[in-house]
């Protein structure tokens, strides 16, 4: 008993797998999808684009680009027995679990042979058509908003926004979302993407290992991060009270949320392109409160910790400017990073190998078993 290796705690640093889809650099704080660098893909690509990208491995024509438009506006609504689930949850229901029961929910009204083996890029298209849905439905119905109308010419970005806005949303914040939706789509073998991986790797089928990846995604040191950042906000009036906010908390040991990274070591390149887009909703919206705050607290952090900014930084930022309720930050970040999951799942399937290390056993040595009668 016992076990001479080196436990890698938290898998820090394991190299479980070989993948084509995404590539960070943590030294020099780039992240590429298939080749492509994500600054390039926010300033000119749209979450479309890069949802194909991920799935093919190559950006479309424009022909096919037009075809997944079209596949997605097929795809959104839901089927009724789904709809009446949804509206049975209760409207104080946190929405990572409601996306995550749909999703599951779904699986069993949804064709077999989109779920698993190839065929399953339908599924990847179905989920990451629907998942908007599914929030916007959920969060209408407890907002007292209108059921939400089909609307086929709008971009999945404006699709998102409407669905839980019911607003017609300007093209600016279309892009905001847009370019939001292309920076969380994949991440390499983060938690929620392994989560995907492990049990796309026994063979199970891709909505179980979406409904895994949301289940994971929901943490706070993963996707829930970016509403515990404004939570923080919510207590600094001005920013010149940032620093005795942010060092009462460090006092308590406590983290600061939107800061440090497993795999970065300088800043998230992501971090610093939603920066930007916070500054010019911010300007947009003529609101600088939540940028000004997040830049006084982004020199408290470095100067007391060291530590750079993560996605979760500036996302809620824009979100709250754009309308969105805080509790529906982290299921937006699934409605993007589905198309990355999937995009892994797929790969999965394609070069299958069972996912299961070992542990190194510390637990008691071996013992005498004794019959119930003679314990003590
Ligand atoms: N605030 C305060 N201290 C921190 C923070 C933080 N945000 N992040 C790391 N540290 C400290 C730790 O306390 C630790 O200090 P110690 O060595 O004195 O104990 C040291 O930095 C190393 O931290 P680890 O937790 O070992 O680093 P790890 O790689 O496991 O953590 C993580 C990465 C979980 C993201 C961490 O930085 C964190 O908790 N950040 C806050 C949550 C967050 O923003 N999550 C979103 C990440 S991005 C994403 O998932 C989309």
């Amino acid at each position: 008993m016992g076990s001479e290796s080196v436990v890698q705690r938290g898998l820090q640093d394991v190299v479980a797998l070989e993948s084509r889809i995404c590539f960070i650099d943590g030294k020099q704080g780039r992240l590429i999808y298939r080749g492509y660098d994500i600054r390039d893909l926010a300033a000119q690509s749209t979450f479309e684009e890069v949802a194909y990208l991920l799935w093919y491995g190559r950006l479309p024509t424009a022909a096919e680009l037009a075809s997944l438009r079209t596949t997605f506006a097929g795809l959104r609504a839901l089927p009724p027995q789904v709809t009446e689930i949804l509206d049975r949850m209760p409207k104080d229901a946190n929405p990572m679990d409601v996306l995550r029961t749909t999703v599951s929910a779904l699986a069993i009204f949804e064709p077999g042979e989109t779920k698993s083996g190839p065929s399953s890029i339908g599924g990847a298209q179905r989920l990451t058509a629907a998942l908007p849905t599914i929030l916007g439905h959920f969060h209408r119905r407890r907002a007292g908003l209108p059921a939400i109308r089909p609307r086929p010419e709008l971009s999945h970005a404006a699709y998102l926004l409407y669905a839980l806005l019911n607003a017609e949303p300007s093209p600016l914040d279309v892009n905001a979302i847009d370019v939001a939706l292309i920076l969380h789509a994949d991440h390499e073998l983060n938690a929620s993407t392994f989560a995907a991986r492990v049990t796309a790797s026994t063979l199970s089928d891709l909505y179980s290992a979406v409904t895994s990846a949301i289940g994971t995604l929901k943490g706070p040191l993963h996707g829930g991060a970016n509403e515990r950042v404004m939570e923080l906000l919510d207590e600094i009036p001005s920013p010149d009270r940032a620093e005795a906010v942010v060092q009462a908390r460090l006092a308590k040991h406590e983290r600061i949320m939107g800061f440090g990274h497993r795999v970065y070591r300088v800043e998230d390149p992501r971090a610093t392109v939603l920066r930007e887009w916070s500054r010019k909703i911010g300007e947009e919206k003529k609101d600088l409160h939540y940028y000004d705050l997040l830049r006084a607290v982004e020199l408290v952090v470095m100067k007391e910790k060291g530590l750079y900014p993560n996605v979760d930084l500036y996302s809620g930022s824009i979100y709250t400017l754009l309308g969105i309720p805080h509790d529906l930050f982290t299921p937006i970040f699934a409605a993007s990073r589905v198309s990355g999951w999937t995009a892994h799942v797929l790969e999965e399937y394609d070069d299958l190998r069972l996912i299961r290390p070992t542990a190194a056993y510390v637990g008691p040595p071996e013992q005498r078993y004794v019959p119930i009668a003679e314990r003590k």
